[in-house]
This record gives structure tokens, sequence and C-alpha cells, in this order.
């Protein structure tokens, strides 16, 4: 099969809106360990070596847009033009972590996604605690048609498949390079971010992570444990805004022709080693 113009690209930062930019901030500072930059209207970009994030005050939480980072402008065209020729709704949304040049797109949601090259040299030297961001969770109310938007049209793959007892799907994994999953899906009642992920090197890292968050004080919420689908380990705690964040070591890779598994919705599908969170 011929690969699409995204292939390969990989999940370079997010942006998300806050109410309360002033505490959310100093614990990304702390917790993560990333230094923060002010940039127009009040947001701030949190960056690490491998990690990077946009923060907007607001009057209320809510999803931002996705950026993922294309290999040069070469491959930033070739998307461009697939997109254009495919009809694909954009957005004016600029990132300033991305250079002049990048394509914002809107999913089926409404989502923004954007595409484009760092500003600043990306490298594959880890930070002290290492944790390079990988991936997103979205909650959607329509699944079938973000699958279908996303795979038919954009370029991912489908890694893994989550179905319930009728057939309907309750979450998938999608790659858009080797990795099993750079983004999650997730069937909800409303369309939101559900959580950002950073792969580590290595099962000790998760320990380093843990004891890290145990001298903020900060509790973990979920895990130690390994997911099914994915087949890495994990940790997860809370942002003051109550947003998730896992720390995953050992996510699983696929090549791009590999036909997408299936699992059933329980427990056992995220969460190998026990009870697993469920999304409303
Ligand atoms: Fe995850």
């Amino acid at each position: 099969m011929t690969k699409p113009p995204l292939w390969p690209a990989h999940l370079h930062h997010f942006c998300l809106d806050t109410p309360q930019i002033d505490v959310v901030v100093p614990w990304y500072e702390t917790h993560l360990e990333l230094d923060s930059g002010k940039l127009a209207d009040g947001a701030v970009w949190l960056s690490g070596r491998q990690r990077n994030i946009v923060f907007r005050p607001a009057d209320e939480k809510a999803f931002g847009y996705v950026a993922y980072a294309l290999a040069d402008a070469d491959q930033l065209a070739r998307l461009d033009a697939d997109l254009a020729a495919k009809d694909v709704a954009r957005s004016d949304i600029r990132s300033p972590v991305f250079a002049d040049g990048q394509i914002a797109i809107l999913d089926t949601d409404g989502k923004c996604f954007v595409f484009g090259l760092p500003v600043r040299a990306e490298t594959d030297t880890p930070d002290r605690l290492p944790g390079r961001l990988q991936h997103l969770g979205i909650c959607t109310t329509d699944m079938d048609s973000l699958i279908a938007f996303f795979t038919g049209t954009i370029g991912f793959r489908a890694s893994d498949i989550v179905k319930n007892d009728d057939g309907g799907v309750s979450a998938c994994f999608l790659r858009s390079d080797h990795e099993h999953h750079d983004l999650a899906l997730f069937a909800a009642s409303s369309s939101r971010f559900d959580h950002q992920c950073y792969e580590t090197t290595c099962w000790n890292d998760i320990r380093d992570w843990g004891d890290h968050f145990a001298a903020q004080h900060t509790e973990i919420e979920w895990g130690a444990a390994r997911h099914g689908a994915g087949n890495n380990l994990f940790i997860f705690v809370r942002d003051p805004d109550g947003n998730p964040v896992e720390l995953s070591a050992e996510l699983e890779t696929r090549d791009f022709d590999a036909a997408p598994g299936e699992w059933k919705t329980e427990p056992r599908t995220l969460n190998l080693w026990g009870s697993a969170w469920t999304r409303d």
C-alpha cells in the first residue's frame, strides 16, 4: 500500500485552555520539569527537550489544538496538497511552536489539528526525567465519523480497535508512524481532551517519575499497570485542571501495513493487571 503524505508524523505539542493559568503553569514547571515562556495574549509555552505544551488563559478549561511535526517542507507541501484535494476544512489557528507554512485543519468534531515544522530543533537527548511527548487521548460522541476521518482522509493507521458486544467502537488507537498509537480515541458523552502521555525509556524511568511525584506530594491515580492495547507500562497523575498526565514505557511498535487488532470493551483491554478507568 502506498504511504499517505502524512506518513510519518509524530505528536509534537498540544494546546489547552485553562481558567487558572497561574496555578497550572507552576504545576507543569515542577511536576514535568518544564521551562515557561510568555506568548501573546497571556498564553504560555512550557518546554523541555522532548515535551512542549501551550496553555492559554480562558474562562473555562477547553481543548485548544493538537500539533504534529513532519519531516521537512517537502512533506508538508505534499500533505497540504492532499488535504486541499480532499477539501478538508481549515482553521485559522496558528501555533507559535511551529514555523510559518503550518497547516491547521478541523476534524469531524471541530477540533483543530496542526501539521508543521518546529521552530526549535528537535533532539534525541532526553530531559533529566525522560519522557517524550508521545500521544494524546481525545473523547468523542461520534467515533465512527472520527475514525473514518483520521484513517480515510488524513492518513492515520488503526493499530487496535476496542468493540462493545453490540459492535460499537468504545476506543480506537491510531498511529502516524511506527509507534502503536499517537492518537487515542474514546467514545464518551462529550467531545473533549482526554489525556496526554509521555514515553519514557524504560520501566526504571516510571519508578523515578513515581518518586518525583511523591516528592511533590502528588498521588498516582491509576497504575502502575500495563495496558492491553499497546502493551505499555504506565502511571497516571492529574494536573490542577483535572487533566490526566500519563507516563509510559515499552509502547509497542507496528509496521505500516499491519492489520488492526481487535479487543473487547473490558477492563483487561486497558489494564492487564487490574481495574480500568472508564469515560463518561
Ligand atoms: Fe494513553
